[in-house]
């Protein structure tokens, strides 16, 4: 096993002063227990936020440093304005609510992303500082969706996994961020990325599609030369423990008391923070509307909701405190006795050994929220269940619900009917109790903790390292061997490479500043200059055809070497096939709002840059299956490029140019070509040995020498006319 570097926005401890110094211990969590085998036997670190130590004296942090050194925990500790602005502003406020589907309770103002971007540095560089070659990295969680990113950008040949532990809104929620892009890519550092359920994985993937274009395929995505992949892992608990727990004699001595306490009724549980993603309002509505309609269950029902206090610095918490307070007021106050009240509201936190009492002795566990990445309570409950009985009542928007379909399922928004299942899951026979508690446990106690980290480790093991491949050089690299060079031949892609894509392909028109450049280098001394491009003869002629440079269109099937030649056209290209397949694209133009067709002399284009991107990428797959089953013996060729699909004659391709140029080069000519997709590779291919090929983008690409694009390939040339 390698040694795992671990990073989560909190350790997995607690750290508590009082009179009596300072402790620092284990916390509890699912997260804590699941990975602390793997933690201590691999000989990593895990690096987190220790919790506000601010307030203690120099020697209560001193102590607290070296207990944690102890326990392999490397602190990041955080300023009271990270606090606010990293953690309860951007992370809280904003990531929180929009994963649940709360649009409304995003702030107005994305007033905290910086400082989430700078946190989210700091992470990733303290695990720079550890990190050591071999190590594999698992990053956690929706605050700290950047670092992947950053981590990537600083260790190339890393292995990086990140698990997002909450909801992946729809790409139509996700995509209200202002951040989304940068967020997306911050993930995309990663070699996996784990969801809980395959819902979330697939509403990532249709985000990528469309904020990015890029489309995933089974479960790998390409991006930037990397095959990034993703996987659905359902997290676990500690099963056993919590069995063990609920075995325990201190517990069942518990067990006994809350039973005696609630004689002659039946106990109902909620265990939640609170937090206005768990449903506590409605769930209490739904415990008013069948004491309001039943009254025979006025006396009969004792329901205890324990409310664990959290993030109680942000507004909506505290407000969202207020009105379950209120709710239990009401509630209480209408069908309470002098001897009972059907609601106990417990706002605090419990130890495991208290939940375990508690979800032992109840009758029904409500486990309601209104949106949930998986719920561990859930599965606690059924955990603590030996004597196999208990009834769980589970919200169907809850990520256990994938899993728990023996549970009873509710609409979390549909007070009434949540009310009707109360009262089925109050009613159950013992029978259908235990068939259904038996399943349960078997999938908890199966598909535990440990088996989620061993699932998701053994994936992102098994992804190859990077071979330590030497990543396409950069400008300066390809701008030094361009001005050593005595003699050159620039052979430049137009679209996408001299000039940015627009909406459609007559709009992408040169502008006097690309004009310029163009005509200053056709005349550097010792300098030629060709543009290969897809584009007709007619439009380069009318775009460039003042200018003295080599022009060359269609992919190379029409060629004006020099200012002032006729075009020649490649011998022997077929087009007699055109009649056959215009036909089919006509139809995809009829049925795709927004492609449309271009015709060009040996070739046809579909295009759907203006379609929407999910259905266009569908559309665009399918025309090609159909082209490559009906002309696949044909003297066709279907090429995949930006957003068109163009069929055209085999045997035209760009590589088809460098032939008819580099005849009669000057000795001591070096050959540069520059182009950002597909076409562009058959360009490169067919250079001579010690030719330059520069790709424009972040695609995958056999050139050794990357820019970023348009603006950047125009400052490189540009830098080839100074100095
Ligand atoms: N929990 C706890 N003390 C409490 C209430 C809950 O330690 O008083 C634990 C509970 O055992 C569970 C976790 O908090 O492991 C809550 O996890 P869950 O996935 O249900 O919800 P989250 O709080 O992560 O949204
Ligand atoms: C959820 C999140 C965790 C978070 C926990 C407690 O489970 O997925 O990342 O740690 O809630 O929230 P807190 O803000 O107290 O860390």
């Amino acid at each position: 096993m390698s040694r795992l570097l671990l990073v989560s926005n909190r350790l997995p401890v607690t750290v508590k002063a009082d009179k009596d110094g300072v402790s620092v211990v284990r916390s509890a969590g699912g997260l804590a227990t699941g990975l602390r085998g793997p933690h201590e036997r691999s000989g990593g670190v895990w690096i987190g936020w220790p919790g506000d130590v601010s307030r203690l004296t120099p020697e209560q942090r001193a102590a607290v440093e070296a207990r944690l050194a102890e326990l392999r925990c490397v602190p990041l500790h955080l300023s009271a304005s990270e606090v606010s602005r990293f953690y309860e502003g951007y992370s809280n406020r904003v990531l929180w609510p929009l994963c649940h589907y709360l649009i409304d309770r995003v702030p107005n103002q994305d007033r905290d992303w910086d400082v989430y971007r700078r946190v989210n540095e700091r992470f990733a560089d303290l695990v720079v500082r550890h990190y050591q070659p071999g190590d594999t990295i698992w990053v956690h969680d929706y605050q700290l969706m950047l670092v992947p990113a950053f981590l990537r950008a600083r260790l190339p040949q890393a292995r990086i996994g990140f698990f997002h532990h909450i909801p992946f809104p729809s790409s139509e929620i996700f995509r209200t961020l202002p951040h989304r892009t940068e967020l997306v890519r911050g993930l995309l550092g990663a070699d996996l990325i784990g969801f809980h359920t395959l819902t979330y994985v697939r509403h990532f993937a249709s985000t990528l599609m469309r904020l990015l274009g890029l489309e995933t395929v089974v479960d790998r995505v390409s991006y930037e030369g990397r095959e990034v992949r993703l996987g659905g892992f359902p997290m676990g608990i500690d099963a056993q423990s919590f069995e063990n727990l609920a075995n325990d004699p201190g517990v069942l001595e518990d067990v006994r008391q809350h039973r005696e306490k609630s004689a002659g009724q039946q106990l109902v549980l909620g265990v939640d923070r609170l937090d206005y993603t768990k449903g506590i309002p409605r769930r209490l509505l739904a415990v008013q509307r069948l004491l309001e309609r039943e009254p025979a269950w006025r006396n009969r029902l004792r329901f205890v909701q324990v409310a664990v206090p959290s993030r109680t610095a942000v507004a909506d918490y505290a407000t969202y405190r207020e009105k379950v307070d209120e709710l239990v007021g009401r509630i209480n106050g209408l069908y309470g006795s002098v001897h009972n009240v059907p609601v106990h509201y417990l706002y605090r936190s419990f130890n495991e050994k208290q939940l375990a009492a508690l979800y032992r002795a109840a009758d029904v566990m409500l486990v309601t929220p209104i949106r949930d990445g998986m719920n561990l309570v859930a599965k606690e409950f059924c955990a603590a269940r030996p004597d196999e009985d208990g009834v769980l009542v589970l919200s169907e928007f809850a990520g256990a619900a994938d899993e728990l379909a023996d549970a009873l399922m509710v609409n979390p928004y549909d007070v009434d009917g949540m009310a009707d299942m109360l009262e089925a899951a109050l009613e159950m026979p013992e029978e259908e109790r235990r068939s259904r508690m038996r399943t349960l446990r078997a999938r908890v106690k199966e598909y535990d903790v440990h088996w989620w980290v061993r699932s998701f480790l053994d994936v992102l093991e098994s992804v190859p390292t990077p071979p330590p491949r030497t990543q396409p050089a950069g400008a300066e690299a390809a701008l030094t061997r361009m001005r050593e060079a005595r003699n050159l031949l620039l052979l430049i892609d137009y679209d996408g490479t001299l000039v940015p894509f627009a909406p459609k392909p007559e709009l992408a028109t040169p502008d006097a500043e690309l004009l310029d450049l163009l005509r200053r280098l056709a005349i550097r001394s010792g300098t030629r200059v060709h543009i290969v491009s897809g584009r007709t003869r007619e439009t380069l002629e009318a775009w460039l055809g003042g200018l003295p440079v080599g022009l060359h269109a269609e992919h190379g099937l029409w060629s004006r070497p020099a200012a002032e030649q006729p075009w020649t056209v490649l011998e022997g290209v077929p087009t007699d096939w055109k009649s056959l397949v215009r036909p089919v694209l006509e139809s995809f133009v009829a049925r795709v709002p927004g492609a449309f067709l271009e015709e060009k002399s040996a070739s046809l284009a579909w295009h759907y840059r203006q379609v929407d991107r999910v259905f266009g990428a569908r559309q665009a797959r399918e025309l090609r299956l159909h082209l490559g089953e009906v002309f696949a013996h044909g003297p066709l060729e279907v090429l995949p490029g930006d957003m068109v699909v163009e069929v055209r004659a085999r045997g035209v391709n760009k590589g088809r140019v460098v032939e008819r140029v580099i005849d009669g080069m000057a000795p001591g000519t070096l050959v540069v070509a520059i182009g950002d997709d597909r076409t562009d590779e058959d360009l490169f291919a067919a250079l001579p040995v010690g030719s330059l090929a520069i790709h424009a983008g972040g695609k995958d690409t056999r050139a050794s020498y990357r820019v970023g694009g348009p603006s950047e390939v125009r400052t490189l040339l540009s830098a080839l006319l100074v100095g």
